[in-house]
């Protein structure tokens, strides 16, 4: 099973890779968190990044690739993927074909998650996650159950992204708008894409997404 999920800034792509890839045990990859692993090993490729993230644009195509391309090469990734963040230009898609067709394999679907600027705004003031597991949190929609203490790992301590302020906020959105909804025509054309409103509550968005993969 190999799957996109492509929407903007907070639409959920990184909520709901986390959960199909946990139940269909595939390995969830996102290029966003990608980069954020080389910016806290700092890495030659992270400080290239963070110059790009901290400002709201995309990195540079061939950076992102070849980063891409050397995590879906590691053996996990054999049996089946869920993107999330990439691909993000017409170049990463055809790139990621190549990929794909070099191992006589190819994306099963494309899913993508609309969800309205006002709700992003909402969505992504409000996020947060645990600095030591991981776990992702918002202060509406999904609050731990005891406040101030990870669910998951009982950690007290949490972390916001530097890139969910309003101003880089504004940026992420203009980059999808202008560079990566480009990419829907790429794979309406191909006819693996499907939409999901990804507005309605968590649980239904999940149940969509699980409509259309059941089977795979
Ligand atoms: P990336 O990390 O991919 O960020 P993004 O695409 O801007 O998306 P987010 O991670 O903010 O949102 P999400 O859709 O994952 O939503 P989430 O599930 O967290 O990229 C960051 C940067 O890296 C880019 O700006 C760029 O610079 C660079 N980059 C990455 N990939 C690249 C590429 N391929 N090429 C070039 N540059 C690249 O949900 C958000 C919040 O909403 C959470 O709090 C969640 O709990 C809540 N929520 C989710 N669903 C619902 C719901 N249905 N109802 C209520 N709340 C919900
Ligand atoms: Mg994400």
């Amino acid at each position: 099973m190999r799957i996109i999920l492509l929407g903007p800034p907070g639409a959920g792509k990184g909520t709901h890779a986390g959960t199909i890839s946990q139940l269909k045990n595939v390995p969830h990859v996102a290029s966003g968190d990608l980069f954020r692993k080389h910016q806290q090993d700092q890495t030659e490729l992270g400080v290239l990044a963070a110059s790009f993230m901290s400002k709201g644009e995309l990195v540079p195509d061939e950076v992102t690739i070849s980063m891409v391309e050397q995590r879906l090469g590691e053996p996990d990734c054999g049996q089946g993927i869920i993107l999330d963040g990439f691909p993000r230009t017409t170049e990463q898609a055809k790139a990621l074909d190549i990929m794909l067709k070099e191992k006589d394999l190819r994306i099963n679907h494309v899913i993508q998650l609309e969800v309205n600027e006002e709700e992003i705004v909402e969505r992504l003031s409000g996020r947060f996650s645990c600095t030591d597991c991981g776990m992702g949190y918002h202060e509406k929609f999904s609050a731990p159950a005891n406040k101030g203490i990870c669910d998951k790992c009982k950690s007290t301590n949490f972390t916001r992204r530097s890139d969910d302020s309003p101003k880089t906020l504004r940026n992420r959105l203009s980059a999808y708008k202008e560079q990566t909804a480009l990419i829907l025509p790429y794979y309406s054309t191909k006819g693996c894409l499907k939409s999901i409103d990804g507005m309605a509550e968590m649980d239904i968005v999940f149940d969509e997404i699980k409509k259309m993969i059941d089977g795979d």
